[in-house]
């Protein structure tokens, strides 16, 4: 097997951003430090035309996401996001529950989470700040729990379950009459704001499945017309509120 670690085979498959592989050609890499081609052309593994001819390997999609972190522009606002009465509170009800202040971090995520329905990136600076935290660690933990949203989403938001007890017993056709309904896709928002779709893994009511949340409320035993109804419900104000 080819030792030239790769993130673009040379085979012309395609890894994901950040794994590292092999070239699966099993032919020999040139060794390493040996010089570079005269004419400047990068190296090329000599399994590389066989392999092409093959057709592109199929990868199953990815669901990395790259940031273009050298030219992304953040948006900032003068007024805080992490007002003096949330201060207040974290102060007076979440802190002298944790021994150190990281113990907050959580909540004060949450936090800004219910009160602008996402965690904007001036807000994670305002918190590092206030708990004394590197905002690298508020970062990180921010981006590792799904539950925080770190970009704009709708007002309402619909999450279908898609594990297998709820992909067994239909989840596809609430999707599908969600999608048609709002006319967006999974992952989108409408063009009003009002409604973000998404789907999650197991909500843990599998035995009421298909379930979904909207919002925060769990409907269990959806069929389509039940998630249309659900979903002229929250327009008419009847239904859902706070995420
Ligand atoms: S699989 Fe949907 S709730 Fe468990």
């Amino acid at each position: 097997m080819c030792s030239i670690p790769f993130s673009q085979g040379h085979d012309g498959s395609i890894i994901a951003p950040f794994k590292i592989g092999f070239c699966t050609c099993r032919k020999a890499a040139p060794p390493l430090g040996a010089p570079a081609d005269p004419a400047g052309a990068p190296w090329a593994c000599p399994g590389a035309e066989p392999r092409r001819a093959q057709g592109p390997l199929r990868f199953p999609p990815m669901a990395w996401i790259t940031k273009p972190s050298a030219t992304m522009k953040i948006e900032r606002r003068d007024e805080p996001y992490l007002t003096a009465a949330m201060k207040d509170e974290l102060t007076r009800t979440v802190l002298p529950r944790y021994e150190v202040k990281h113990g907050a971090l959580l909540p004060a995520l949450h936090m800004i989470q219910h009160e602008y329905g996402w965690v904007p990136h001036q807000a994670m600076m305002e918190i590092a700040v206030f708990l004394g935290l590197k905002p690298a660690d508020v970062i990180d933990t921010a981006s590792f729990y799904e539950e925080y949203w770190l970009r704009p989403k709708g007002k309402h938001l619909i999450s279908i379950c898609r594990s297998i007890a709820c992909e067994f017993c239909g989840h596809e056709a609430i999707t599908q009459a969600v999608k048609d309904e709002l006319g967006i896709d999974v992952g989108e928002t409408t063009d009003d704001g009002l409604f973000t779709l998404i789907e999650l893994e197991c909500l843990g009511s599998c035995g009421t499945a298909p379930v979904a949340l909207v919002d925060e409320t769990l409907c269990e035993n959806l069929t389509p017309e039940q998630i249309l109804q659900r979903i002229r419900d929250v327009r008419a104000g009847k239904a859902g509120g706070h995420h």
